[in-house]
């Protein structure tokens, strides 16, 4: 079975094709809208639907040539269907059902963050069921015990900013270009991760939800403090935010660690592509087998949207030719 991922939630176009026989993804291709938001500081939600609507057919041709394959060969369509951009999500949607319909295959709509969770298990060396998931996104940080497809337990999640989210904010204090969150990281490379004491938010009794506006408010503070701010300043206060996030996320993730058992921990999303805290997670949690997508699919892509969709045709899912998307999707509502 051939499956057609497409994931159009934000601001990245991402198309992809995975075969269950050989348990691969035959092509993927992306478009990345980072240049026509940045001048705005952030993704603008009307500016990105037009933008998935010019790219998303010219993406699907190119990603079919790259594996030679005619739309014959495509057995099914899996398109996201939230959570995200209404707008956005709503042309990946209409575009997959009209797909569907022409090629006569089933389409199916993914969560997002499932997604970002399962694309794991398209590694060689791949979690076993039930594992433990960080996802550290844009829109979310979550601590999630994955039973098997479709059965998740949120076990934590951040009851206001994003891990990206704050790492966007930060950049922006910073006068950093969006996204912010690799100018950060590159920011620290020059800094010393132990010149500012940060807060590790939510660490003072062992519940699994997070909080990182109040970080962000600090690193507000420090920097309005400050009356001389050269670079080393700017590159110390990056280096010691972003070692507040990664211990803070290091010690929820020990705490999950212990209280289910579960010795296999996925991390994904965006932030995981932070090759800073994913080393402060490894060597941390050395006594557990941590698993991280490669860089290219721990941010948006259109290979975990194709094997989301793959998994979930296969266990017999179909859905009506309605177009549904949901802008807020719960991962435990699945
Ligand atoms: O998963 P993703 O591509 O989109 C969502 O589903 O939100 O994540 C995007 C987020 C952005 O906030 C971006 O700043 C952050 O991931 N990000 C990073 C890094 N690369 C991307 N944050 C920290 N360090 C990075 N290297
Ligand atoms: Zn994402």
């Amino acid at each position: 079975m051939k499956i057609l991922g497409i994931e159009s939630s934000c601001d990245e176009t991402g198309v992809a094709i995975y075969d269950g026989n050989t348990h691969s993804i035959l092509s993927e291709s992306l478009y990345s809208q980072v240049g026509l938001h940045t001048k705005f500081g952030g993704v603008v939600p009307e500016l990105a639907s037009r933008d998935h609507v010019l790219r998303l057919l010219p993406l699907i041709r190119k990603t079919l040539d790259l594996s030679s394959l005619k739309e014959s060969s495509i057995d099914g369509i899996a398109y996201t269907a939230g959570p995200g951009l209404r707008g956005s999500l709503l042309v990946g949607a209409a575009l997959s059902k009209s797909l569907s319909m022409a090629w006569k295959v089933p389409s199916i709509g993914i969560n997002h963050m499932e997604a970002h969770l399962l694309v794991n298990l398209l590694e060689e060396e791949a979690p076993k069921f039930p594992f433990l998931t960080l996802l550290i996104s844009g829109g979310h940080c979550l601590l999630i015990k994955a039973n098997k497809v479709g059965s998740y337990e949120v076990l934590g999640q951040t009851l206001d900013d994003a891990v990206g989210e704050s790492f966007d904010k930060v950049a922006r204090l910073l006068k950093l270009p969006y996204p912010g969150g690799p100018q950060i990281e590159e920011l620290a490379h020059l800094g010393d991760p132990k010149a500012i004491k940060f807060p590790r938010p939510m660490t003072n009794d062992k519940q699994l939800d997070f909080s990182f506006s109040g970080l962000k408010t600090a690193v507000f503070y420090t920097l309005k403090k400050e009356k001389n701010i050269t670079a080393a300043f700017k590159a110390n206060l990056a280096a010691s935010f972003q070692e507040a996030v990664a211990e803070t996320l290091l010690i929820k993730c020990k705490w999950a660690i212990e209280a289910t058992r579960l010795d296999h921990l996925v991390i994904g999303g965006g932030v995981a592509a932070n090759s800073y805290i994913r080393n402060r997670l490894i060597k941390g949690l050395s006594g557990s087998k941590i698993f991280f997508p490669p860089m290219s699919r721990c941010t948006d892509n259109g290979s975990m949207i194709a094997y989301a969709g793959y998994l979930r045709l296969e266990l017999g899912e179909s859905e009506l030719q309605k177009i549904i998307v949901r802008p807020k999707w719960d991962l435990s509502e699945i």
